[in-house]
């Protein structure tokens, strides 16, 4: 596993965020803020899927890889456990969340690193009406990274700009930003995929379908933006119209030159399609008078099962509500749950890549495993 590429290039890029001022930064493009925000061609705040090119992808999944079969005995888990021993993270979670908040937990515990929680901002002192910034700078008084997942669109980015700035500084990771992204889904999901096709011929040339609550659903939006790192891969977009994906979404479709189809006949795709990501109705988002979409006509039911390829495979962020039948659970296809396992291992590289111990883990792999 070689390290991933342009690394001063990166560095400078770096600097500069420092004395950036955030009216200057708001200006920018995506891509011009996500090169800010790596550091040696590795992620150091985790803020936006376009952070990550195909180098980087490549990078986190061969290390995702390395500590899950280091992690398999317990040398190599005392191996990792000393890693970031001497750091500490909060994990700010004011939404509500199983998987991403305890894989990360998880994650944390794995390198050593000792894990804090806020799961509720009325338990900390923005209920005495302490600003959300406040909040966030005061954590990196005490902590070495943040782990940030709020209904706030965007407040991810405003953090990691505010820390830049202060004597302080401290990686930030979103763990989910509003209806806006959820980066670190898309990379379990990319990580999922890979091994899923691995037999395959890779994720290159597959065919993917969205289906479900495309418009408001943040995994949708950050998996279809990452997928762009991977040639030939077409996309598809199946779901009622009132729930369709955004027109922003396209953009950076047709801006990375990808094609796809916003279709909303569910049966007919499932037997053209590699892979099938299920989404649930994202209704937390929804205004009180409006009508409920019925989403009966986009759900993976017990039938489908036939009319879908044997190699093709079915995902879900989850957490689901009926869209996938459980009956489909036991079909070697169903890959979801294997997702929810994904997601920690390729935290654990993130963060791990995020302070700069990924060499290490590579040559303790190199020199135990390989
Ligand atoms: N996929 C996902 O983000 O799940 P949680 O909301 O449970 O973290």
């Amino acid at each position: 596993m070689n390290s991933p590429r342009n690394a001063s290039q990166h560095n400078s890029s770096f600097l500069s965020l420092k004395n950036l001022s955030w009216q200057k930064f708001k200006k920018l493009s995506v891509h011009e803020k996500a090169c800010l925000f790596n550091r040696d061609h590795r992620p150091y705040h985790t803020i936006y899927p376009q952070q990550f090119d195909r180098s980087i992808l490549d990078y986190l999944c061969t290390l995702a890889t390395y500590i899950r079969r280091i992690a398999k005995s317990r040398a190599g888990v005392d191996f990792l456990s000393g890693l970031l021993s001497h750091k500490r993270a909060m994990l700010y979670f004011t939404q509500p969340s199983s998987r991403t908040f305890l894989s990360f937990y998880a994650a944390c515990q794995y390198l050593g690193l000792k894990p804090s929680e806020v799961r509720d901002a009325a338990t900390s002192s923005e209920l005495k009406g302490e600003s959300g910034e406040d909040t966030l700078r005061t954590f990196s008084s005490y902590f070495d990274l943040i782990i940030m997942r709020s209904p706030r669109q965007g407040f991810a980015e405003k953090t990691a700009h505010l820390l830049s700035s202060t004597e302080r500084p401290i990686p930030i990771i979103n763990a989910g930003s509003g209806k806006d992204q959820h980066p670190t889904q898309a990379l379990l999901d990319v990580y999922t995929l890979q091994r899923s096709f691995e037999r395959y011929g890779g994720i290159e040339g597959k065919k993917i379908m969205f289906v479900g609550d495309l418009m408001r659903g943040r995994t949708v939006k950050s998996l279809s933006c990452l997928l762009t790192n991977y040639p030939g891969v077409q996309q598809y977009f199946v779901t009622d119209p009132r729930l369709q994906i955004s027109k922003e979404s396209l953009e950076v479709l047709d801006q990375a030159g990808v094609e796809y189809q916003v279709e909303s006949d569910f049966d007919r795709m499932i037997p053209l399609v590699d892979a099938v990501y299920m989404t649930r109705i994202q209704d937390e988002w929804s205004q009180k008078d409006e009508d409920p979409v019925d989403i009966s006509k986009y759900s993976f039911r017990e039938k489908h099962l036939k009319s879908l390829q044997p190699h093709a495979i079915i995902m879900h962020p989850l957490p689901r509500r009926s869209e996938i039948a459980v009956e489909c659970d036991k079909d070697p296809r169903a890959i979801y749950w294997r997702q929810v396992r994904n997601g920690m291992w390729i935290r654990v590289a993130l963060i791990a890549a995020t302070f700069r111990a990924d060499e290490e883990i590579a040559n303790y792999y190199r020199r135990n495993l390989a």
